[in-house]
């Protein structure tokens, strides 16, 4: 039976638009409503504590969330009373929900969206907690982890063009709306164009909706930002693991992560970023990097990438075994489980890696940077000014030479702390760190003189003339200094602790 998807009616979606602000079916008025507990618990995707909530305090508000969040039957009049200029009637006009004899049902999820100054909804498919079932294969995600980290990491630069590659629901488009002049957005899927449509028309966008692989449909073209969430998930092939659209294009291994990484650059206007996510494969006694300097090396792009966690080919196999709605123990979840195992086997594969890639076409032809690092803990949300800035700061030290680097009087972000660690009784340290309060909250352990460095960093003196005083007060060799700490240097200003000029406050 096909599922209907939501119409573009645009005299109906102005009421919607009123209803859904007016009952408080926003981010903030849904958390108020819902309250921590069940908040979290919707999202480990557990329905059950916002449907005890919703039966024991009902409002307006309350059974919006019973329909669209839980799936559940809600009476006609319920609907009128939550929506009473676009009413029952207009739902189902719009394909949102179904008659079900005095009630009415979701045909899709409806979920508020919001960043720190833009709110939106957006329609996908209903959820496997709301559907009791196992996911269709042409199932279309609403918002997710992996969608909130894409657009948490996109730099929000305003840019001319910018294209969503793998749009689903349209999620990341609707956050490049408001920073980019044009928006292409793609998918192989007609069910997610169709609720990428609905949800530009709910918020009165207009993008540039096209249907093919990959980077196909854009062959030629150029953009100034790229971004995508693609569909990064390892799949056993030949086996009775699901192809599901949103997750998997049909490739082997982790084939369309290294597409992506070779092809991107073709749409990369100068200047241009493409951020996106993923996972790679890691053979036994491998080092995840030497996968990527291979994909990178013929591209002749700038690469920042951060891998955020590794898994093993258990770990993974139960994540994805269980993200369609098998559950462990069941004869299907074992024989899922199984083939993911054979598959990484049959490959060598020991690990597998997850995390952010920013690439990034240089304004004039020179040499790349490509700058590998792992960190795996909390980071500011969101990261997009620290990708901006961490973009900007690497392509600067790409164009200079060390002796350049000396000569800049450098500014210690405000974020930037330093902590001593010393043996009981000592005087002098044993560890000096220094660790940033903002953006991937790095640690670094420095040396007496780099410290040193550091806290005369306020724009007035040249590194180079921070160093040689430096040089004099520890009494060691000046040159030998500056050739020593020049590699720690452009670290530091690689990672954001120091700036060339002085940088806001960072949270
Ligand atoms: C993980 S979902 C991401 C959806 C949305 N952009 C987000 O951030 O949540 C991946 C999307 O890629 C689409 N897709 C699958 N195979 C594709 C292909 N070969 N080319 C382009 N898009 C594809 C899926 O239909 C799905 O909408």
């Amino acid at each position: 039976m096909t599922r209907p998807t939501p119409r573009v009616e645009t005299t109906l979606l102005p009421r919607l638009r009123a209803d859904l602000t007016a009952v408080g079916f926003t981010v903030d008025g849904l958390e108020a409503y819902l309250g921590p507990t069940a908040t979290a618990a919707l999202r480990r995707e557990q329905p059950f504590p916002a449907e005890r909530l919703t039966r024991a305090h009902p409002t307006p508000l309350g059974a919006l969330v019973r329909l669209f969040t839980l799936g559940l039957e809600v009476d006609f009049d319920e609907v009128d009373a939550a929506l009473p200029t676009l009413r029952g009637d207009g739902l189902v006009a719009l394909d949102l929900a179904e008659r079900t004899g005095a009630g009415l049902r979701a045909c899709c999820d409806l979920q508020p969206h919001a960043d720190e100054t833009h709110a939106w909804w957006v329609a996908s498919d209903l959820t496997h907690a709301a559907m009791g079932a196992a996911l269709e294969p042409d199932h279309v995600l609403g918002v997710g982890s992996a969608s909130l980290t894409v657009a948490s990491w996109t730099p929000r630069t305003p840019v001319r063009a910018a294209l969503d590659l793998g749009t689903g629901s349209g999620i990341q488009a609707l956050h490049l709306d408001a920073h980019a002049d044009r928006v292409v957005v793609t998918d192989t899927s007609d069910r997610a164009l169709r609720f990428a449509r609905f949800n530009a028309a709910l918020a009165g966008s207009d993008w540039d909706v096209r249907a093919g692989d990959m980077l196909a449909p854009v062959a030629g073209e150029r953009f100034d930002l790229v971004v995508s969430n693609p569909p990064f998930v390892i799949t056993p092939r030949g086996t009775r693991v699901p192809d599901f659209e949103y997750r998997d294009a049909g490739a082997h291994g982790d084939d369309i992560v290294a597409g992506l990484v070779r092809g991107v650059g073709d749409v990369l206007a100068p200047g241009g970023v493409a951020l996106f996510i993923g996972n790679w494969e890691i053979a036994a006694d491998a080092d995840w990097r030497d996968r990527w300097r291979e994909w990178l090396e013929p591209t002749g792009l700038d690469a920042w990438v951060v891998q955020r966690d590794e898994q093993d080919p258990a770990q993974y196999a139960e994540m994805w075994a269980r993200d369609g709605g098998h559950q462990p123990g069941s004869w299907i979840h074992d024989e899922l489980y199984a083939a993911w195992l054979d598959d990484f086997d049959a490959r060598g594969v020991a690990r597998i890696g997850f995390g952010v890639a920013a690439l990034h076409r240089p304004l004039a032809p020179r040499e790349p940077f490509v700058d590998l690092q792992e960190v795996s803990g909390p980071v500011t949300r969101p990261m997009g000014p620290t990708i901006a800035a961490g973009l900007a700061a690497r392509d600067r030290l790409a164009g200079l030479d060390d002796d350049a680097v000396l000569d800049v009087a450098w500014h210690v972000a405000p974020d930037v702390i330093e902590q001593r660690h010393a043996r009981p009784g000592a005087t002098d340290p044993e560890v000096i760190l220094l660790g940033q309060g903002g953006g991937l909250r790095l640690t670094h352990r420095v040396d007496t003189a780099t410290a040193a460095l550091v806290g005369v960093c306020d724009g007035e003196l040249t590194a180079r003339a921070a160093l040689v005083a430096i040089a004099a007060l520890l009494d060691v060799d000046a040159a030998d200094l500056l050739t020593r700490t020049t590699p720690t240097l452009r670290r530091l200003v690689a990672d954001g602790f120091l700036t060339p000029e002085p940088a806001p406050a960072r949270g």
